[in-house]
């Protein structure tokens, strides 16, 4: 793999959506940046838009306001400039895991034989090198977003943009996944824009935290997380990691209430 990162920067974007019961504002002046290699988090409760923005960053949405920059441009189409793993894993079920994971390139216009040479050394290199002729439905939730993480990371993209990838999963997994989802990117050296809900697995990924309001999508904090890599399931007990997890935890209560009294002062 020859992924390198990219500079992402959000300068003030807002997205509005109309609709027939007038306008939702999902994310209004959000202002984030995401250095080349660097592993930042998003973090805020259901609907605060932060799906919405991943959108706006693949390309997929347009902004209604602010601007997006991609190595200091703002790009017209940034359809190339990222890889996207969404909220579900989306894996084929008439697809071989090996046939999955080549989709990105055969999207691009690689052909399958091609596309399943350069598969198989990174299923074999990260774990899953028993599974490339298995059909999806054979495999464990853990395995499953293995996989789509995989297709995500073969597109060869300087930016990953990953939408909470283990939403679905129970706590074991959940963590055994982290510990390689780390080992991943430190080799593949890509810029990563992760959506989680779990105060414990942003602080154990993230160089930096963005913590976000409740609609609209406000960013209310920024959390710099200063603890040594390579990162280690044993560090969670550790009193920094306790209290970056603590401080966290302190803003998304504030980022709520300070909402809950924006709320209440609307007629
Ligand atoms: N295409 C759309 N049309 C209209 N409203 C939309 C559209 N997409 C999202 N929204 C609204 O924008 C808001 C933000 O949605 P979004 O999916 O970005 O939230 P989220 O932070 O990703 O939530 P979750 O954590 O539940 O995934 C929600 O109120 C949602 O209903
Ligand atoms: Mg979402």
């Amino acid at each position: 793999m020859t992924v390198r990162g990219a500079n992402l920067e959000l300068r003030g974007v807002a997205k509005r959506f109309s609709g027939n019961d007038g306008d939702v504002v999902a994310v209004d002046g959000v202002d984030l940046v995401a250095r080349d290699g660097e592993f930042v988090s998003l973090i805020g409760p259901s609907g605060c838009g932060k799906s919405t923005l991943f959108n706006i960053v693949a390309g997929l949405e347009r902004a209604s306001g602010g601007h997006v920059l991609i190595n200091g441009e703002e790009l017209c189409d940034r359809l190339g400039a990222s890889a996207y793993m969404p909220q579900h894993d989306a894996l084929l079920d008439w697809r071989r895991v090996i046939d999955n994971v080549g989709l990105s390139l055969e999207l691009q216009g690689v052909r399958r034989d091609e596309a399943r040479r350069r598969a198989l050394p990174l299923l074999q290199r990260f774990g899953l090198g028993e599974f490339t002729r298995a059909w999806p439905w054979q495999l464990s939730g853990g395995m499953r977003q293995r996989v789509a993480f995989l297709r995500t990371v073969i597109a060869d993209r300087p930016l990953l943009l990953l939408d909470e990838p283990f939403g679905a999963l129970d706590g074991i997994t959940r963590a055994d996944l982290q510990q390689w989802l780390n080992q991943v990117w430190s080799e593949v050296g890509a810029t990563v824009l992760l959506v989680t809900h779990d105060i414990s697995e942003a602080v154990f990924l993230s160089d930096r935290i963005y913590v976000m309001s409740p609609r609209p999508g406000r960013v209310t904090s920024v959390i710099d997380v200063d603890l040594p890599r390579p990162r280690t399931a044993a560090q969670k007990e550790d009193t920094r990691f306790l209290a970056v997890e603590q401080r966290l935890r302190h803003e998304l209560n504030a980022a709520m209430s300070a909402w809950g009294e924006f709320a209440g002062s609307q007629p």
